[in-house]
């Protein structure tokens, strides 16, 4: 067993695992790290100094000399983001950034340079690991893989409240679309691309509350989790 519990929550965008995985470092006192958030970092730095999003190489040299700090609030609902310590939280979940986000991740030198800094992230007690490739690539011997999955209609549903929630300006036409695009690239690329691991627990929640889904990991880790605390 290893030192460092990890438990992997993979899936396209727009399902919930943001919620999810904040809920369950939460409850578990775990660290947390959302992967996706550093593609988002990675994609608004290159962005912001005009570094094109095809070149990879370019990309990947940011990649590795990107500084970039995460803080959990006290209340630990909320991740903070911060580059070269400026707050970037709001800037990078804009879907425009979600979008190059997965259009910078789609290399692999970037994945590459990124890899050991995710890998950072498994300390003691354990890790709640949140992403497209935790299970597979990241994380391969983690205790728990997850996969959750969801119509690409409930997800576009789902983003669409959580981004007006936030107050961005957003229509369904164009977020459908947009979540799409995403998909497609983040499902068909050759480096790490989105799916389930072979040993991962698939959970469809289209018809699903977000406390349903919670209950029913809690119900799949609660073993794991008694046994490091
Ligand atoms: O989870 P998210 O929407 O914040 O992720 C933004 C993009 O980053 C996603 O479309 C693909 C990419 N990504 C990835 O390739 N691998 C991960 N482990 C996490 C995100």
């Amino acid at each position: 067993m290893p030192d460092n519990p990890v438990i992997t929550i993979d899936g396209p965008s727009g399902v919930g695992k943001g919620t999810v995985c904040l809920f369950l470092a939460r409850e578990t006192g775990w660290h947390l790290l959302d992967s996706g958030a550093i593609y988002r970092v990675l994609a608004y730095a290159a962005l912001s100094r005009k570094i094109s999003l095809e070149d990879e190489h370019s990309l990947s040299d940011l990649a590795c000399d990107l500084n970039v700090v995460f803080k959990r609030s006290n209340s630990e609902e909320k991740l903070s983001i911060f580059l070269e310590n400026k707050e970037i939280t709001e800037q990078i979940r804009t879907e425009e950034c979600g979008n190059a986000a997965s259009k910078v991740a789609k290399y692999p030198l970037v994945r590459k340079a990124l890899l050991n800094r995710q890998r950072g992230f498994s300390k003691p007690p354990g890790l709640i690991a949140d992403g497209r490739d935790m299970g597979t690539v990241v994380f391969p011997d983690a205790r728990v893989k997850i996969f959750l999955n969801a119509s690409p209609e409930e997800r576009v549903n789902r983003r669409y409240k959580q981004l007006k929630e936030q107050g961005f300006s957003v229509t369904l036409a164009r977020l459908s679309a947009e979540i799409a695009e995403r998909d497609t690239r983040d499902q068909l690329r050759t480096e790490s691309p989105l799916k389930p691991a072979p040993d991962a627990v698939v959970i469809d929640t289209t018809d699903l509350m977000i406390e349903q889904v919670i209950n029913q990991i809690w119900d799949i880790i609660k073993q794991d989790i008694s046994e490091f605390s």
